[in-house]
């Protein structure tokens, strides 16, 4: 079965000017409503036109030489604002946070502008920049393994159902694309996997919490997230046969993705730039397209 989830979108700026004309720098409504429609139905946006202006004085952060080598990413945490994952002087530490701030603020002017709808309810989460080469790097176990197909769970940070909307940028300068397999529909998946899912333990949400497991209490949604996640990963049969599609994303192109709802793998590439928002299933112009509503509808009962 061949899959198409990739949609191309002509915008080449971080700031596209509602409806003025045939611009390349445009969006109109009409626009608006095919982008919204795409990205809820579980596509991939793809920006080919898009790229990050990273300044001539930041080039030399292009380079895994700033990882402080425990944490995979470089990146400005949620609300905070607080540089982690990196080593260096506080001067270049200051330039790499306000390199990555741009990214994080280019990002949120693309998608007041694409899906205008979402802006009062997003959440603004983590920026991050990604220096590694993925190909050839040992993941410490099959759950952290994202060559293989997988939607999004984490295990500490529940949503309680919050979408997880990702923007990514390729900024590698060598030339080196960025890519990705990406999956069959997650009503497919969940269709395959859920049966197989182990129910939360009476009792389990609680205790996680109090151990510190979770930073919240883990929603039966999130534990079937994560089971769906984790049983997605182990099955190398279905990571062979799924229908899949693989893609390349080359250096200044652009890519906007629910990451909790597309099944995706990253095969190879490095250095990324990447903003997270979460945003509440209430402000989707289609609920039912979002895996709470998705789950709830397969097991017959509120999940949240
Ligand atoms: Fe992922």
């Amino acid at each position: 079965m061949s899959l198409d989830l990739i949609e191309p979108l002509s915008i080449d700026s971080w700031n596209p000017v509602l409806d003025t004309a045939a611009q390349s720098a445009a969006i109109d409504t009409a626009a608006q409503d095919a982008a919204i429609d795409a990205l809820e139905a579980g596509k991939v946006l793809y920006l080919p036109r898009l790229r990050f202006d990273v300044q001539a004085a930041e080039r030399r952060f292009l380079s895994t030489q700033w990882s402080d080598g425990k944490s995979k990413n470089i990146y400005l945490r949620g609300r905070e604002r607080v540089l982690r994952g990196t080593v260096g002087s506080a001067e270049d530490q200051a330039a790499l946070a306000a390199m990555i701030e741009r990214f994080g603020s280019n990002a949120q002017s693309l998608v007041s502008a694409l899906f205008p709808c979402y802006v009062p309810h997003l959440q603004f989460g983590n920026t991050s920049f990604r220096p590694f080469e993925i190909e050839g790097r040992p993941p410490k176990s099959f759950r952290k393994d994202d060559t293989r197909l997988h939607s999004d769970a984490f295990p500490s940070n529940p949503t309680a159902g919050a979408r997880l909307l990702r923007v990514f940028t390729n900024v590698n300068a060598q030339g080196r694309p960025r890519v990705w397999r990406v999956g069959e529909p997650f009503g497919d998946m969940a269709a395959r996997i859920l049966p197989r899912a182990r129910r939360q333990w009476p009792g389990e949400a609680a205790l996680l919490h109090a151990l510190h497991v979770t930073k919240k209490r883990r929603s039966q949604f999130d534990h079937f997230m994560l089971e769906l996640h984790d049983r997605t990963k182990a099955d190398l049969d279905y990571q062979r046969d799924m229908p899949q599609q693989r893609v390349e994303f080359p250096p200044g192109s652009t890519w906007i993705v629910f990451s909790d709802q597309v099944l995706h793998a990253v095969l190879s590439g490095a250095m990324m730039m990447e903003q997270t928002w979460m945003l509440p299933v209430a402000a989707l112009r289609h609920p039912e397209r979002a895996p709470l509503r998705v789950l709830e509808s397969m097991v017959g009962r509120a999940l949240i």
